[in-house]
């Protein structure tokens, strides 16, 4: 019986875990990250940025790039599946 509780909780937290990802790359695309973001764009590959999650979540959350110019907003919600999506 533990061992069932043990597996079923694995189970829901791995199908929680892939939603989460699918959920960050659907905002991705719709709020548009990925136009500035990437090799040979405008704005680093995010992939590469030597943030942590702390100094990226302040980034989305405030709306202002490092050097203090205007860059999109994002929810909590909406940074957390990101930057999840993105492995950090
Ligand atoms: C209009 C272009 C543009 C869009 C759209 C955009 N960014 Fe940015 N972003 C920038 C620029 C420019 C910087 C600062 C310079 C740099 O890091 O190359 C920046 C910086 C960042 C940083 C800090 C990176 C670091 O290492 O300092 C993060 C994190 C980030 N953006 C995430 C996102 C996410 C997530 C999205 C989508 C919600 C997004 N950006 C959309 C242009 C953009």
């Amino acid at each position: 019986m533990k061992r069932f509780v043990f597996i079923a909780a694995f189970v829901a937290l791995c199908v929680s875990a892939t939603g989460f990802a699918a959920d960050g790359a659907a905002l991705f695309k719709s709020k548009m990250c990925s136009a500035c973001h990437g090799a040979g764009k405008k704005a680093i590959d995010l992939k590469e940025s030597k943030k942590d999650k702390a100094g990226m979540m302040s980034v989305l959350m405030d709306g202002k790039t490092p050097d203090g110019k205007a860059h999109t907003k994002l929810s909590h919600e909406d940074a957390e599946a990101i930057l999840g999506y993105l492995g950090k």
